[in-house]
């Protein structure tokens, strides 16, 4: 199993923040967190606040990261953002596959399979979103979704593309609803994806990290990076106050190995 590996606790600020925010976020968490280096932070800021986080952040104990990025490697793709261009501004984590834009913008799993192996040719991080809705989840085929969404990037690319890469387990219903997966179903998909990355035991996929994301925050972070099978969290709204952020990171710090 993989547990001496770190845990990672990754910030998705969505589309919120401002220059002057982010100018005092980076700088408070910073400093809220510079004597934590036994567990990974990430913070994936809005495209146009990426310079200012690789300039405060950089030489710190954060990475920082995107919410987006683009398949293709450059051309006549109005308003996309190529691999390259997040590798100028210093970018470490990609997050790939978010329910929030592949509703909203129809990405197909086709689509995200590419945009996934585009982030792991240009030595970045994906952190690939993968959950269920609420009515797979009631109609009791979340492991059937989930699969299929992981089973389009090992169709298009194999299962080792999943070395040095976190798949984040986040049921649709969770994310923005105060409603967070209790602990069993956390554990519960979180295992199974492990095993189906994992099919071939004896040569299992090297650090592959498996979070959970959805109404994450500081009370029932202890209980959720607590299961043995969830290696950190991706952190929505509760990021966006650098104090519950800090708990949350202080929590992960716990349990690391
Ligand atoms: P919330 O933590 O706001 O529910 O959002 C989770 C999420 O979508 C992280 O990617």
């Amino acid at each position: 199993m993989n547990k001496s590996i770190k845990k990672v606790v990754i910030a998705n600020l969505k589309m919120n923040g401002s220059l002057s925010f982010y100018d005092d976020y980076l700088k408070g968490l910073k400093n809220g967190l510079h004597d934590i280096d036994n567990i990974d932070v990430g913070l994936c800021v809005p495209y146009p606040y990426l310079a200012q986080a690789q300039s405060i952040l950089n030489g710190s104990n954060i990475s920082w990261g995107s919410q987006n990025i683009a398949k293709f490697e450059n051309g006549p793709y109005t308003g996309e953002v190529s691999a390259t261009m997040l590798n100028d501004f210093g970018v470490q984590y990609v997050i790939v596959g978010h329910s929030e834009r592949a509703t909203a913008y129809c990405e197909s799993n086709e689509n995200i399979a590419d945009k996934f192996n585009a982030i792991k040719k240009y030595n970045m991080t994906p952190v690939l979103c993968v959950g269920e809705n609420l009515i797979e989840r009631e109609a009791g085929i979340m492991e059937k979704v989930v699969a299929s969404q992981i089973e389009a990037i090992i169709k298009c690319y194999g299962v080792e593309i999943f070395s040095d890469s976190i798949i984040a387990y986040e049921p649709i219903w969770a994310i923005g609803t105060d409603m967070a997966a209790s602990p069993e179903q956390t554990n519960h998909m979180c295992s199974y994806i492990r095993k189906l990355i994992n099919q071939d035991e004896l040569n299992e996929v090297k650090n592959l990290k498996i979070v959970y994301g959805g109404s994450l925050n500081s009370e029932n972070a202890v209980q959720l990076f607590g299961l043995k099978s969830v290696d950190g969290g991706l952190i929505g709204r509760a990021a966006i106050n650098i104090e519950e952020f800090i708990k949350i990171c202080q929590s992960a710090q716990t349990f690391e190995t």
